[in-house]
């Protein structure tokens, strides 16, 4: 991997924790420059040291992604850090509290919005500008739960993953030949602030509660997806313009499956996966 990541300067929104910190992680290692985001100036401070504490190099800005100026500053400052850009990981996301439509405060809806898919759209936009301009470059876009298949109590969150496999795959199409390859990831359940801090609308907090054994049976730390991702972005996905690579598969659902069976037939106690359910 090294070599394959070695020189390549990679933004990483949202990356100050969760999947993107490790993403972040997983390239440095890999010798790559990163440029981590997040809206949280002290976590983006956090991350930078972090980063830099494992000799990596790394350097980073606070931007909402929502904030089309903010995005723009991202990619002239890792220009004018590194010198180059070479891959964009349209990471940021959130999601709104678990419940029906018209029980989902409507700031909470359109902050969803705003951030995965507005956000997805400005990453987009500046990356594929430079990439397009100086012939290579990978844009790499997050997908997530409800891109395929409708999400209903999540329709905020799984809307918008279809909106961002929908936006993606016709840049895909549309951006053909021009040297570039725009890829989309989705990387399975990640084991993340996103579902362990989980908010839900009045009478839907007992809902949620399967999650908790869904993670247990189908969850990754987020250095597994890390991996695969710092893999898209290095050499080895050249000219692979139009890729989708998922990371739960049917098979890694059967492995889960078997894994609790044989854990079960040896009486061991379930591995701990500690959810919070707030109410809003
Ligand atoms: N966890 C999963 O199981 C899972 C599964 C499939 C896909 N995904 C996707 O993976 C990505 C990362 O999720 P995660 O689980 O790592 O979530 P997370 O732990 O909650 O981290 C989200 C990151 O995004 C940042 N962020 C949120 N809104 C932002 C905005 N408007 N502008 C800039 N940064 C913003 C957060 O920092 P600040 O809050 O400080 O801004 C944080 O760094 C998301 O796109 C998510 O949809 C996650």
């Amino acid at each position: 991997m090294k070599s394959k990541l070695a020189n390549k300067v990679i933004v990483v929104t949202g990356g100050t924790r969760g999947l993107g910190l490790a993403i972040a992680q997983a390239c440095v290692a890999g010798g790559a420059a990163v440029i981590v985001t997040s809206r949280t100036s002290t976590a983006v401070d956090a991350a930078v040291s972090s980063l830099r504490a494992r000799g990596g190099q790394a350097a980073g800005i606070p931007c909402d992604v929502a904030n089309a100026a903010q995005v723009q500053a991202v990619k002239n400052f890792a220009l004018q850090t590194f010198g180059t850009l070479d891959v964009w990981f349209n990471n940021a996301g959130l999601s709104a509290p678990y419940g029906p439509t018209l029980d989902v405060p409507p700031e909470r809806f359109l902050r969803v919005v705003q951030t995965n898919i507005i956000g997805v759209y400005h990453g987009s936009l500046v990356a594929l500008q430079q990439f397009v301009t100086q012939g290579h470059g990978k844009l790499i876009n997050i997908y997530g739960a409800g891109d395929t298949k409708v999400r209903p109590f999540q329709n905020a969150y799984g809307s918008s993953k279809s909106w961002v496999r929908s936006f993606t795959e016709t840049l895909a199409k549309e951006y053909k030949g021009a040297g570039v390859e725009i890829i989309g990831y989705n990387p399975g359940l990640v084991m993340t602030d996103m579902l362990s801090s989980v908010e839900a609308v009045a009478g839907y907090e007992e809902a949620v509660m399967p999650l908790a054994t869904v993670v247990r049976l189908w969850g990754n730390p987020p250095e597994i997806p890390a991996r695969k991702a710092a893999w898209l972005a290095s050499a080895a996905t050249d000219g692979r313009n139009g890729l989708v690579v998922r990371q739960l598969t049917m098979f890694a659902m059967l492995k889960g499956l078997l894994q609790e069976g044989w854990r079960c037939l040896l009486r061991r106690p379930p591995a701990p996966f500690a959810l919070s359910v707030e109410t809003v």
